[in-house]
């Protein structure tokens, strides 16, 4: 209670300054016939100096080669070589080709004027048998990519696992030498890649590679197993997370900034009453137990022990020192959320059901609801205080037509970054450490199951030549990124 007036008191004062302080900068307004100019107009609504911009990707999805520079073969090209498991069979292995026009991305990058550029490292480029042997045609890959990046002034954040698993590892997830096999991976990359990579993330979206892979089967490996062996496999997931974060400090060759990529369960209150916004608080701790939460506090909590009865995993001595390693930033993908309510339940929430006339986006799964990502923020906050945090992901599909002189008026999706990025503003101006921003994604490219007929990129990729051209969204974030300011 005292800490919530405190942090309410916090953010008027913070909101206050940060309104005060805001300059804007003195083009002239268009042809709007708008009185006055931008220099005398305070829209309320600039982000703290240095904030950072930036665009994600990740490798299986945009880089394609492959078979080339020595890379084995990933769980993701025998799961998208299987008959049935993608649209379309759509694979991966061409995707965007930044295998070879990596130097294209940079310069789209470049004109947008972002800071920083999130990107994955394919671990079996690097280690095809999982383990054992680097490659290092796969690591000069990397240093070509890193290198052009900071040529153009574009900081890398390094994700070192985008779901690419070796297919050779034994047992994938299943296996707990996995998780330290994961670990040596971890330690050769920031060997090799901290001279001039000062931020990395362990994993994305651990929920996304356990659950959905080894419960649901709609991703690589796509099996289905026993409830008991997801929650050892989720095990073997945070647990690669600590024990990665422990070996990039370690072998880290200067200071570096580890944190991850986590798609946390966001739950925004019905109401902005405080004991809603309990409610949405508990929901965030007890929804997101077997991962973020493990993370946070050391442990699994009573209420997911409880729920899993009999079926809890093997924890050996030490994993959760490991697995609760300090991080330099939380980093969380947000494109969705629930809404909930506070119950006299045992939990004292409720999650409050989708009325089936609910707006959603062009996909099954993104529903119109941006304050997710102000939300997603303050929760994540206000329970564990992390010293830092990044949204790593945000954006969406819409149906995007090239017309015949190459424009792709794709104002759905400006219509969702702009609202989202208003509620990311939301949570800046309050006090809450949030340093910046990753839209997903760059450009069109491989959606995993989904293949090639999602599009969430901000550049429209025509696959038959591989051409990129920039989309409406690009235009607007390039405007948004020169102001760092909601436009
Ligand atoms: C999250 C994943 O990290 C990314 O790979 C995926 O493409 C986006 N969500 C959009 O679904």
């Amino acid at each position: 209670m005292k800490d919530f007036t405190r942090r309410r008191f916090g953010q008027t004062v913070a909101a206050a300054a940060a309104l005060a302080g805001s300059s804007i900068p003195g083009f002239a307004f268009g042809q709007t016939g708008a009185a006055g100019s931008e220099a005398d107009h305070d829209s309320g609504r600039k982000f703290p100096d240095g904030f950072l911009w930036g665009c994600a990707t990740a490798a299986y999805q945009i880089e394609g080669g492959a078979k080339e520079g020595g890379r084995g073969p990933s769980v993701w090209d025998v799961f998208s070589h299987t008959p049935g498991k993608t649209h379309n069979g759509d694979t991966g292995d061409v995707a965007d080709d930044s295998y070879h026009l990596y130097k294209e991305d940079v310069r789209l990058l470049k004109n947008l004027g972002v800071q920083t550029y999130r990107m994955s490292i394919s671990w079996p480029r690097i280690f095809p048998e999982g383990k054992g042997q680097p490659n290092p045609a796969g690591l000069d890959y990397y240093n070509r990519v890193v290198d052009e990046l900071l040529a153009n002034n574009i900081a890398p954040f390094v994700t070192l696992f985008h779901w690419d698993l070796p297919a050779a590892l034994p047992g994938g997830w299943q296996s707990r030498s996995t998780s330290l096999a994961f670990s040596d991976y971890a330690a050769y990359i920031a060997r090799q890649l901290s001279d001039r990579v000062k931020h990395f993330m362990t994993t994305n979206e651990i929920a996304c590679f356990t659950d959905l892979a080894y419960r649901d089967g709609s991703f690589a490996p796509g099996l289905k197993l026993p409830l008991k062996d997801v929650y050892q496999i989720r095990h073997h997931g945070i647990l690669a997370h600590g024990l990665g974060v422990q070996a990039i400090r370690a072998n880290a060759k200067g200071p570096v900034q580890v944190g991850l990529a986590e798609n946390a369960q966001v739950f925004v209150p019905v109401m902005e009453t405080e004991e809603h916004i309990r409610a949405a608080q508990r929901a965030t701790r007890v929804m997101n137990a077997p991962f973020l939460t493990a993370l946070m506090e050391g442990k699994y909590i009573d209420e997911y022990l409880h729920s899993i009865g009999s079926d809890e995993p093997r924890v050996e001595a030490g994993d959760f020192a490991a697995i609760a390693s300090p991080l330099d930033f939380v980093g969380d993908n947000v494109y969705i959320c629930n809404y909930v309510s506070a119950a006299g339940t045992p939990t004292g929430f409720e999650i409050e059901p989708w009325p089936s006339s609910y707006p959603r986006m062009y996909s099954r799964w993104i529903t119109i609801s941006p304050e997710c990502a102000y939300w997603a923020i303050r929760n994540v906050c206000d329970l564990w205080h992390p010293k830092a945090m990044f949204i790593t992901e945000n954006g969406t599909p819409s149906a995007d037509v090239l017309t015949a002189d190459g424009r792709v008026a794709d104002l759905d999706r400006v219509m969702y970054l702009r609202n989202h990025i208003a509620n990311v503003h939301r949570a800046a101006v309050e006090g809450y450490p949030i340093k910046g921003y990753f839209l997903w994604s760059l450009m069109d490219n491989f959606e995993w199951d989904d293949g090639y007929s999602t599009r969430c990129g901000i550049h429209y990729v025509d696959y038959k030549t591989l051409k990129r051209y920039p989309k409406l969204s690009a235009e607007w974030y390039r405007e948004l990124i020169k102001r760092n300011e909601v436009v």
